[in-house]
């Protein structure tokens, strides 16, 4: 009975799959069988072999496309594989190190102490970059309470904290410090080139060490150190920015995005009285950068009095003929020279909706990437940027009395010897229009030079605004002669005599200057004895 109930069901089946069978092939039979020539639309019909060249042509172009597509989805199959191995490696590297970190041994139970460890761990990481200041700023006291950022780059780091070696800027002796950048070098770059960053993946290129533009970077001691690398975008004037916060522990990716600059006009707002001569050089580097290089700038110049405004109308109107340029405005006021007040009447004389203003002094000179770092280091309600600038010294010191002095262009370098980093200074800032209003701008009541601008800045340190305060490359102060007035009381000459060696030369030079005396002697000296010596 079993044996003959067991026939009967394989009977069954088997009939059951010859209907599926046949089924499926009158499916294929009418789903499909080639149809006949008006099905085919993309079969060339006017002026086109037709017949059997002409489906020879489209199955060659179908083909070609099919090879298309392969390799396409090989690229990406490699890519992802390659990106599955860059993950499963972090991992098993964090899970190391998280093992490492809470002692348990390597082949503790999934899920358990080992589990619930690292889970805190990760959350404990989360808490320490909510803590830091990297999304929103935190309200400070002073000035003494920011905590500034370092710039590197791929060879250099520009330090305010300059150490052993007091140069302003070097290749990171620690070895520490160098794996460190690199590491997070590394890190951005496999960030910008791993599958799912976005875009097109037929078209997308791969980023490489040299898109590396510049990084900033600062560590808060007590919650870990926050990393933002600028890159090349896609486009001219387009920019990748990616964020990483290291919470002494491994890099956490913060941040991945795309900067468009192309329309970001800077208003560059420059106070002035008199000094038509220093003005002149400001007009040439301006012409220089901002009209023949940049190309996105309004110039706002304030001019108080009405000693020499010829002079500097005459300035504006031949740089506007000869290089086609209108984008200034001339504001005079019949006033006594206040710098402050000189930056909020330009700041707010600006009518054409919010716009990024550079506040700026005619001492100053700047690179067309310093535009782009102001362009990318301030941002309406959340940043605002304060360029920490290198401060030239004295030509004639550097280069000696009897020398000739290069031309400005080649005195601008970073090192040690031509100048130091302006970390007192606050007057030169990038920062929205929108914001300047929003915080009051500057206190009008302050004369004459100094003061405003620290007042302007500790109002942004109270605020909620994140203050970006950086060494940066490509914005000097030349060195000029500063006069300490001799109705000054004996107190402030002092300090203004301080401030005027300070500005003047470094502490190797100025004390060649004041051994002067030995240093001739010792000289002479050699020179009489260099022909015993010789013989
Ligand atoms: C002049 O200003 C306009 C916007 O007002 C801007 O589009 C243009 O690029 C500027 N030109 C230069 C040479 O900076």
């Amino acid at each position: 009975m079993p044996r003959r109930g067991l026939q009967a069901w394989v009977v069954r089946i088997g009939v059951v799959l010859v209907a599926v069978c046949s089924g499926l092939s009158l499916l294929y039979v009418f789903a499909c069988s080639p149809r006949s020539d008006d099905g085919l639309a993309p079969l060339p019909r006017v002026n086109a072999p037709t017949g059997k060249e002409g489906y020879q042509a489209l199955l060659q172009e179908r083909e070609e496309q099919h090879r298309h597509y392969i390799s396409s989805l090989q690229k990406q199959i490699s890519q992802l594989k390659e990106a599955l191995e860059q993950r499963s490696e972090q991992l098993r590297s964090m899970k190391d190190s998280l093992k490492l970190a809470v002692g348990t041994p390597p082949s503790g139970p999934p899920g358990g102490e080992a589990g619930r460890s690292r889970v805190d761990l990760q959350e404990f990481f989360h808490s320490q970059l909510a803590r830091a200041e990297v999304h929103e700023g935190t309200k400070l006291p002073s000035e003494y309470a920011l905590v500034p950022f370092e710039t590197f780059t791929l060879h250099k780091v520009y330090q305010l904290e300059t150490g052993l070696t007091r140069h302003p800027e070097e290749k990171p002796v620690r070895k520490d410090r160098r794996d460190e950048l690199t590491e997070t070098l590394e890190t951005a770059l496999q960030a910008l080139n791993s599958p799912w960053e976005g875009g097109d993946p037929a078209h997308r290129r791969v980023y490489s060490p040299g898109d590396f533009i510049e990084g900033i970077s600062r560590m808060e001691k007590d919650k870990g150190t926050l990393y933002e690398l600028t890159f090349k975008g896609d486009r001219s004037r387009e920019f990748r920015r990616l964020v990483f916060f290291r919470p002494f522990g491994p890099l956490m990716k913060v941040a991945s995005e795309t900067v468009h600059t192309a329309n970001m006009l800077i208003n560059i707002v420059v106070p002035l009285a008199r000094r038509v001569e220093k003005f002149r050089h400001f007009m040439r580097n301006f012409r220089e950068v901002c009209i023949r290089q940049d190309r996105r700038i309004h110039l706002t110049v304030v001019y108080f009095g009405k000693d020499q405004i010829k002079e500097v109308k005459g300035i504006l109107d031949k740089t506007s003929k000869e290089m086609n340029f209108r984008n200034f405005t001339l504001i005079q006021l019949n006033e006594e020279f206040s710098r402050g007040r000189g930056l909020d009447v330009g700041a707010r004389a600006w009518r054409r909706g919010n716009v990024l203003l550079f506040f700026c002094d005619v001492d100053i000179y700047f690179s067309a990437e310093f535009l782009n770092s102001c362009r990318l280091n301030a941002q309406p309600g959340k940043k605002v940027f304060y360029p920490v600038l290198f401060s030239q010294y004295n030509p004639h010191v550097i280069y000696g009395h009897n020398s000739a002095i290069p031309p400005i262009e080649k005195q601008l370098v970073i090192d040690k010897d031509a100048g130091f980093w302006r970390d007192f200074g606050f007057g030169m800032t990038c920062q929205y229009r929108s914001d300047f209003i929003n915080i009051g701008g500057f206190d009008v009541d302050i004369k004459g030079w100094g003061g405003e601008d620290v007042h302007l800045y500790r109002k942004y340190l109270h605020s909620h605004l994140l203050v970006v305060r950086a060494p940066t490359r490509g914005l000097f102060h030349l060195w000029h002669e500063k006069r300490c007035s001799d109705e000054l009381p004996p107190e402030q000459y002092k300090m203004c005599m301080q401030s005027k060696a300070m500005n003047e030369a470094s502490h190797g030079q100025l004390g060649m200057l004041f051994f002067r005396r030995e240093v001739e002697a010792h000289l002479h000296k050699q020179r009489h004895q260099s022909p015993d010596r010789k013989s």
